[in-house]
């Protein structure tokens, strides 16, 4: 079945093996940002692109500019491809926030982060892709953290993560931060082969019950003031 998600990303994008697949995270966070009327012209981040997808989509809602960063190579190559491939506007960057705050302020920021508790050390490119340590926060937090160095007076900042990296934490953060935050979409989905792995480490720290087979993703919405507080 077609969502009008599916319509606001590229049908065609080019993936290399290791390089993240658009999933449910990615539509609902395509959707919240059609939703939030970016403004014409903005200069968007798209931090933690992958294939560049919502970076794409950023460019075809009509950003003027949008920066596409990652911290793998693969990633970036996909995402100047793609970029390439359907004429838009976007330039990928190797790295990650640091290389987000060197290039800020934007207007609009939206990310799609590692986000899955998991009890080991990632293990190498693959898992990076979604694997962000014990809680889920490996890099959430630093993102919360320094969210408002991304923005411009009056941006806003659109991030996606599960019900099991505390949603709370994060809204505490963005808001310690300087920044008006709030949940803006929400999408129950059945555990996909990542988690239904990870179910029982999920369910020993308390995140989850042993029956649990669904998880909610959550779309998070952060406003910088027009004025400082
Ligand atoms: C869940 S995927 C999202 C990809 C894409 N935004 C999407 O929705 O299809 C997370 C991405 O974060 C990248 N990543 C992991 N750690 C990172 C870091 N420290 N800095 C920047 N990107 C990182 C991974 O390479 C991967 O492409």
């Amino acid at each position: 079945m077609t969502t009008p998600a599916d319509t606001l990303l590229p049908a065609v994008l080019l993936r290399i093996p290791t390089v993240y697949r658009p999933q449910e995270d990615t539509r609902l966070l395509a959707a919240a940002l059609a939703e939030a009327s970016m403004p014409a012209g903005a200069r968007v981040l798209d931090l933690c692109t992958g294939t560049g997808a919502l970076a794409l989509c950023a460019a075809r809602l009509g950003a003027e500019s949008v920066a596409a960063v990652d911290i793998s190579r693969r990633a970036c190559g996909c995402a100047r491809l793609n970029a390439r491939v359907h004429r838009l506007p976007v330039d990928a960057h190797r790295g990650g926030l640091e290389k987000a705050l060197d290039l800020a302020p934007f207007d609009v920021v939206v990310s799609n982060p590692p986000y899955v508790p998991c009890g080991r050390a990632t293990e190498g490119m693959r898992s990076r892709r979604w694997d962000a340590g014990p809680d889920g926060r490996f890099f959430m937090d630093p993102l919360c953290e320094r969210g408002a160095e991304l923005l411009r007076p009056g941006g806003f900042m659109l991030i996606v993560q599960s019900e099991f990296t505390g949603e709370d934490q994060t809204l505490r953060q963005l808001r310690a931060g300087g920044l008006k935050a709030a949940v803006v979409a929400r999408s129950r989905i059945p555990f996909g082969p990542v988690l239904r792995r990870r179910a029982s480490y999920l369910c020993d720290q308390g995140l989850c019950q042993s029956d649990c087979t669904s998880e909610e993703l959550v779309v998070i919405r952060a406003d910088k003031p027009s004025r400082p507080r």
